[in-house]
């Protein structure tokens, strides 16, 4: 087996777990039942009745070669899309070798909520 057969094989497994908190008070600004809206810091909160709820980023880990792929997240874009690490490696449209980072190459990374 090809080392990049092993590294798609890899990236493919990206464990996601949100962390949820409800708030038992009124929705902020004027919102209604049913109603979705988004925080900055990649949040979305849903309204209910006499309370709602925020979502963020949960831990996920990711499998990769560090000497040759970095991720990157997409901090522009809504919840859960900008959760998501985007994988970068040599050959890619968009890779960028100065966002390597080959002082750590341990070839998994734990990326924590916001
Ligand atoms: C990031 O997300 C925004 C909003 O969805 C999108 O317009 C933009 O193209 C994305 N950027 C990248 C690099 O994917």
């Amino acid at each position: 087996m090809r080392p990049s057969t092993v590294i798609t094989m890899f990236a493919g497994l990206t464990v996601s777990y949100a962390a949820v908190i409800v708030m038992m008070d009124q929705c902020q600004d004027g919102h209604k039942k049913g109603e979705t809206w988004y925080l900055a810091n990649c949040e979305q909160c849903v309204c209910w009745n006499d309370y709602y709820y925020c979502e963020s980023c949960g831990v996920q880990t990711m499998v990769y070669d560090h000497t040759t792929c970095y991720t990157k997240t997409n901090d522009t874009a809504n919840y859960p899309e900008c959760c998501t690490p985007h994988l970068y490696c040599e050959g890619d449209t968009d890779f960028n070798p100065a966002n390597l980072n080959l002082e750590n190459p341990a070839q998994w990374e734990r990326i924590s909520a916001h």
